[in-house]
């Protein structure tokens, strides 16, 4: 491990921030809370390891007006630690080198880091990063510098499209505690560990700030109940920032169920190879939609990988299924499942050939998330609690930043598109709006124990 400077030479940690430096955690997580000292922590610990000549860490954040604020902060406290560094600024970027060769780069994810490896990769504010990026990174990590271990460091709040992965990675196995995870490698059977864990701090774990402007609480509180949770008291347990906002599992989770007798059923697919397919069966009942089943092909719920499953493979999934609970009334599929090139079949008519038949679905988004939202606000939406795909990435999934009519769709977000379709099906204003009283939203719903 390099040799470490004393930190209190140019910058003193609070005790929390301290605690954070003492880590040797593989993966740590900062934070987790608003105005903890995150970002400060961030700028400052690479400065614990700049005597090793061949040290070199990327601190990250995901767009370059976001990384503005930590440029500032080194450029103000790095030349304290050492007068002799250099500093160079690139298209908003700063690459920071110190006379002991030690590097820093500050930097965004608008770039590639293919080829480059860093022995401390820092992320602040994690949770506005997707896993695969996170996933990605990680293969950024390693180290030649004998006996350092080389370690991922992130800070975050529970806002953004990142919190499920991050609460699952991290908050889960609770504060302080470090959990092992074990790696066999299946080439050669050598065996790694790598050390995970979370250390919380909240604004009054610092001092500069809660001391100094206490007056911050009230204009958090400003923003409501739930942001204040979240932000302040570091709520990981409802996702924010939802494209869905209206979307909670009091409202719009029902039990397993099926379709009741002579009810509309129908399915709707969005079709996915090397990236995940969604599948869904619904059926209508006293006005409302429900979502009762689902076939998803991903490897997980946390990655944006399709299970590279065959057209043939897929249809024994459906029918499977169907055997289960009966064939719905008909199905729509993406249109993009009828682009042929080449003229070859279509992955439609692949999927003909084999007896499950696509109708093809109205893509247009606006009009289609309109239709989604308007539903849940109006709870004519359900989604049974075994819809395990549904619940993990339709909740986080957060708007376009430049167009916040429609999803960002750098997210997962393929059953959000197959729920899309289906609803587009049945559009409320073709069937007029007749109330549906919420707190009977089961009345009539035949459950099925699991
Ligand atoms: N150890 C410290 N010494 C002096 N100021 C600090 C320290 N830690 C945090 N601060 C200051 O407190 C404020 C909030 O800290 P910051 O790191 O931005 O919090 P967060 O990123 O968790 O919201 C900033 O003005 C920051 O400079
Ligand atoms: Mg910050």
């Amino acid at each position: 491990m390099a040799e470490k400077i004393e930190p209190d030479v140019v910058w003193s940690p609070t005790d929390k921030q301290a605690l954070a430096f003492s880590s040797t955690a593989d993966a740590l997580l900062y934070g987790g809370s608003v105005g903890g000292g995150k970002t400060d922590f961030a700028v400052a610990l690479p400065l614990e390891y700049i005597c090793h000549a061949k040290f070199n860490c990327l601190v990250l954040r995901q767009t370059c007006p976001e990384l503005q604020p930590l440029v500032t902060r080194a450029r103000r406290l790095y030349p304290q630690a050492d007068p002799g560094l250099r500093m160079r600024d690139a298209s908003g970027s700063l690459r920071v080198e110190f006379a002991s060769g030690a590097r820093v780069l500050f930097s965004h994810a608008n770039r590639s880091y293919d080829g480059d490896e860093f022995d401390l990769v820092i992320i602040d504010e994690a949770s506005s990063f997707s896993y695969d990026y996170y996933t990605y990174i990680l293969s950024r990590l390693r180290t030649t510098i004998p006996g350092f271990s080389p370690r991922i460091v992130l800070t975050a709040m529970p806002k953004g499209p990142g919190c499920t992965w991050i609460e699952k990675e991290f908050i889960r196995q609770g504060p302080y505690r470090v959990r092992k995870e074990v790696f066999r490698d299946p080439t050669t059977g050598i065996e790694s560990t790598r050390r995970i864990q979370y250390i919380p701090a909240r604004i009054e774990d610092n001092p500069y700030l809660f001391q100094n402007d206490p007056g911050y609480l009230g204009r958090l509180w400003l923003q409501g109940s739930r942001m204040y949770n979240r932000l302040r008291m570091g709520d990981w347990s409802e996702p924010d920032g939802s494209f869905f906002q209206d979307l909670s599992r009091s409202r719009h989770m029902v039990p397993p169920c099926r379709p009741p007798l002579g009810a509309p059923t129908w399915a709707a697919m969005d079709w996915g190879y090397s990236s995940p397919y969604s599948i869904g069966w619904y059926y209508e009942h006293d006005g409302a939609i429900v979502r009762h089943a689902e076939a998803y092909g991903g490897p997980d719920h946390l990655r944006n990988e399709g299970a590279r499953r065959s057209i043939s493979e897929v249809a024994k999934i459906i029918r499977d299924k169907e055997t289960a609970f009966g064939a719905p009334q008909y199905r729509v599929g993406d249109p993009s499942i009828w682009q042929v090139n080449d003229g070859g079949l279509s992955i439609g008519d692949q999927f003909a050939q084999v007896g499950i038949y696509w109708e093809r679905a109205v893509n247009d988004r606006i009009t289609g998330w309109l239709e989604v939202l308007s539903r849940l606000q109006l709870g004519r939406f359900f989604v049974a609690e075994n819809c395990r795909a549904f619940w993990a990435t339709v909740p986080v999934l957060g708007p376009d930043k430049r167009c916040p009519e429609d999803l960002d769709t750098r997210q997962i977000d393929h059953v959000a598109d197959e729920v899309r379709y289906s609803l587009m099906t049945r559009q409320l204003s073709q069937y007029g709006v007749p109330a549906v009283n919420v707190s009977n939203k089961l009345a009539g719903l035949p459950c099925i124990t699991t």
